[in-house]
């Protein structure tokens, strides 16, 4: 099988709950501390041996193109002042990785998003969909573990974690069989169950390794109530044929999509350093 070197990253979303600050940053260029969320999904990538980055975008989202291209001029400048810390921190993207960008035109849902992808990928090729939302802290690349999955059966592989009752209605949730080192064959998808027709306690979280063949299930799939084309009502018709994978994953997720996942993942990241972790501590005891 070829190598899976191209990652989908839809960034076209409106980021609604994060209102006004996205009214002109776009969500995922919102910053755990000082890296925004798309430079983290970003380096995961390319960690995972993802060379071209292919980015769904709406028309508001120029940002996310500036924010990786270089600052020559700067750049001169922190070299001249021997400021290499300052250096490191402008290089967000080696030279040796390729961008794409395509717009989405309107927002019409995951699937929608992902589907305008198809003309950058191959026939027979395997591609990965992050969603830089879904914020990772993990002791391995969770990428690298659904790549490793797929690559060994060629089949769909989507990143799953036991989600608490009152939040399960927020995801894909699947229907496990039974479990062989943390990976599971898929039984069943349902987009955004109530909690009381959940098929199990495991949502889908934003890591996805799909074959190309899954643009023919977006392209058959019709919208849903909201209007939207969703990849779990496409990724629910490769089940049949045995097609579709979960891997658990080992690490800790926060949903930055929601203000109260970015503010834990924030706290997540500030308490690691020592000084912040300090800090905090102190500010925290004046409210006990
Ligand atoms: C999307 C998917 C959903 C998945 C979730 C993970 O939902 O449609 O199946 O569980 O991402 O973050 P969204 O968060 O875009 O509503």
């Amino acid at each position: 099988m070829k190598k899976i070197t191209k990652a989908v990253f839809p960034v076209g979303g409106l980021g609604t709950r994060f209102l006004p600050a996205t009214k002109s940053i776009p969500k995922e260029l919102l910053p755990i501390i000082d890296k925004p969320l798309i430079q983290y999904a970003v380096e995961e990538a390319i960690e995972a041996g993802i060379e071209t980055l292919i980015f769904i975008t709406s028309a508001a989202k120029h940002a996310i193109s500036d924010h990786f291209d270089p600052m020559p001029d700067l750049r001169a400048k922190f070299m001249a002042q021997d400021k290499q810390h300052l250096v490191d921190k402008l290089d967000t993207l080696p030279i040796t990785i390729q961008r794409v960008f395509i717009p989405q035109g309107q927002p019409l849902g995951l699937g929608h998003a992902v589907l305008q992808a198809a003309p950058m990928i191959e026939q027979g090729e395997m591609f990965a969909v992050i969603l830089a939302d879904d914020f990772i802290q993990a002791p391995s690349n969770p990428l690298q573990k659904l790549i490793e999955a797929a690559s060994h059966t060629g089949r769909a592989t989507l990143s799953v974690e036991a989600v608490a009752d009152d939040r399960i209605s927020s995801y894909g949730v699947i229907a496990p069989g039974s479990w062989d080192q943390g990976i599971t064959q898929v039984n069943d998808i349902i987009e955004k169950p109530a909690a009381a027709s959940a098929p199990s306690e495991f949502g889908v979280i934003g890591r996805y390794v799909l074959p190309q063949s899954v643009f023919g299930q977006l392209k058959a799939t019709g919208m849903d109530h909201n209007q939207e084309i969703q990849l779990t009502d496409a990724l629910h018709e490769l089940i049949a044929d045995g097609g579709l994978q979960a891997v658990q994953l080992q690490g800790q997720r926060f949903d930055c999509g929601s203000q109260e996942g970015f503010v834990m993942a924030n706290l997540h990241v500030a308490i690691q350093n020592p000084k912040l972790q300090q800090q905090i501590k102190t500010y925290l005891s004046s409210w006990e």
